[in-house]
């Protein structure tokens, strides 16, 4: 029986120092969530939800509570989610009042015969599914409201995404990834996030991918799809998520990461940012982690 393996992300951007001690932290608890599930038989879809569930409720991330604001002051967020055993997923892309827009893109993608569902449709879908929703103060951060202002007055930091990858213990793969989208966005912008192939994918006979970074740069590359296909040519994790991240460097001017699992259940990351708080289980099943 396959051993089962996950890695998760909390976005690849330049983490301040006085964030760094909380970035990983969170993304540890993250990892120990998706792991508890692993660990107890669970699939790979149910990790990745439940591990960037636990990042979306943590204010410190860009995605669900803590979400950059768009230019408008608003929170739209984006998310998707992939089933590698068949290639079944779920998005959503601009949804507001939501407090797990990954959750949401999970019932899209079992709920609906579509792929992703944008805006007040993504909504208004979300509360016809019983999920609850949040006023948009609810899912504002002070520090978010300060960011905004810094960014109309152009001294913004740029912070993004989070994302988990997992292989289960019956081999099957998948990959989620949630975010707020970047700072002050035009309201409506959609980066690559919900975006199959950009933002994550996943497919049992390659690999597992989980994108962070300058949606309009990773989305060009279709990141996510083609670290899947150099994994499904024979790299290892490790290799893949390093040449993609190469590439993005060499193709576009934009800046990111990437977690991978590969179908032997290898975990991999790169990035080209200062840092991107990352968290996985090593072969021991400790839980590591790095920024
Ligand atoms: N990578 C997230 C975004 O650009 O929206």
């Amino acid at each position: 029986m396959p051993n089962p393996s996950l890695i998760i992300h909390g976005g690849a951007w330049s983490v301040p120092e006085g964030d760094v001690q909380a970035a990983l932290a969170g993304c540890r608890r993250a990892a120990q969530t998706g792991w508890a599930i692993l660990q107890h038989g669970g699939s790979a879809l149910d990790a990745v939800e439940a591990a960037v569930h636990v990042l979306e409720d943590d204010p410190v991330f860009d995605a669900g509570i803590g979400s950059h604001l768009n230019l408008d002051g608003e929170v739209e967020m984006d998310a998707i989610i992939m089933d590698g055993a068949t290639l079944r997923n779920g998005a959503v892309a601009a949804i507001q009042r939501v407090r797990h827009p990954v959750s949401v893109a999970r019932l899209v993608m079992e709920r609906t015969p579509h792929s992703l569902l944008v805006g007040a449709g993504a909504e208004a879908f979300a509360r016809s599914q019983g999920v609850a929703v949040f006023s948009e103060e609810e899912l504002i951060v002070p520090r978010e409201r300060d960011t905004l202002r810094g960014i109309r007055a152009q001294k913004g930091l740029a912070q993004d995404t989070v994302g988990a990858a997992a292989r289960d213990a019956n081999g099957h793969l998948a990959a989620a990834t949630s975010t707020g989208g970047t700072m002050g966005k035009l309201p409506g912008r959609v980066g690559d996030s919900p975006l199959i192939g950009s933002g994550a994918y996943a497919d049992d006979l390659a690999g597992a991918a989980s994108a962070t970074g300058d949606g309009e740069s990773l989305m060009k590359i279709v990141i996510s799809k083609a670290a899947c296909d150099l994994m499904a040519a024979g790299q290892t994790a490790q290799a893949a998520a390093e040449a993609i991240i190469q590439r993005l460097a060499q193709r576009t001017t934009g800046a990111g990461g990437l977690i991978v699992v590969d179908a032997r259940g290898r975990v991999g990351h790169a990035f080209n940012t200062p840092r991107m708080a990352c968290a996985w289980v090593a072969a021991d099943g400790s839980i590591e982690s790095s920024i």
